[in-house]
């Protein structure tokens, strides 16, 4: 893993956003996994700003997110869809039958998580951003007893509602599952870029880099994964 330690969010979000930025430059026609979440806003908005600034291309992309929550419509204000179009897609000319999301509203949830995982079969990811639960998840791959390869419907964990409720008006309002994307496709992602800012990601960074492998905090699992850049700040690194 190549860890790099900046001050605050803003200036870990520009840099990583530099690695973006570069890659779309060098292949216009990458397929790019995308990540929700407070930590990574900064990053988006720094991308908006090459593409007004400097002419950053994102027509010939194509984008797969992580996560939904299941049941919130796309235009429920909490939706991953939602938190996408306001953050990144309406402000670039990313093509919109190029942005993918896994289908949370689906009256069969297993054949959604079927047809997400189908897609990204054939679209190997070259640069995947992730940011980290308080709990170690990736994605939504909660803490558990196994590693789930393929995309799939997780109950939300409590310690997740309870990080999460902040966006909602009460914790009773979060959904209670959700649909992420599976190991296999993360693992399968050519170079990943982590993203924790914040004091209460610094035990779970902790573990994701100093402790065993294991399904118990999810991120560890990236240590098996040639390419992993983490962005941290100071505080999310403090117990490095
Ligand atoms: C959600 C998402 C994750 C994200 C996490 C961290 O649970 N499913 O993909 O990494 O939030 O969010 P934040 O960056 O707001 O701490």
């Amino acid at each position: 893993m190549k860890i790099e330690i900046f001050e605050d969010n803003q200036k870990l979000c520009v840099a990583a956003a530099r690695l973006f930025a570069s890659l779309i430059r060098l292949k216009p026609d990458a397929t790019l996994g995308l990540a929700t979440g407070s930590t990574p806003i900064a990053l988006y908005q720094e991308l908006i700003r090459q593409y007004n600034e400097e002419d950053l291309d994102f027509s010939h992309l194509e984008t797969y997110n992580l996560d939904e929550y299941v049941g919130l419509a796309p235009d429920h204000p909490q939706s991953y869809h939602c938190f996408m179009n306001e953050k990144l897609f309406k402000h670039v000319n990313l093509d919109p039958e190029y942005t993918h999301l896994p289908d949370g509203q689906s009256e069969n949830q297993e054949e959604a998580a079927v047809a997400y995982e189908l897609a990204l079969q054939s679209a190997p990811l070259d640069m995947l951003l992730l940011g980290m639960g308080v709990n170690g998840h990736i994605g939504f791959n909660e803490p558990s007893d196994s590693f789930i390869a393929s995309t799939h419907i997780v109950t939300l964990t409590q310690s997740t509602i309870e990080a999460n409720k902040r966006f909602f008006n009460s914790a009773d309002e979060v959904p209670r599952q959700a649909i992420t994307m599976g190991m296999r496709a993360i693992m399968g992602a050519r170079q990943i870029v982590l993203l924790a800012s914040g004091s209460n990601k610094a035990e779970s960074v902790r573990r994701m880099v100093e402790g065993p492998i294991t399904p118990q905090l999810p991120a560890s699992v990236l240590q098996l994964h040639p390419h992993v850049h983490l962005f941290l700040d100071e505080a999310a690194a403090s117990l490095l």
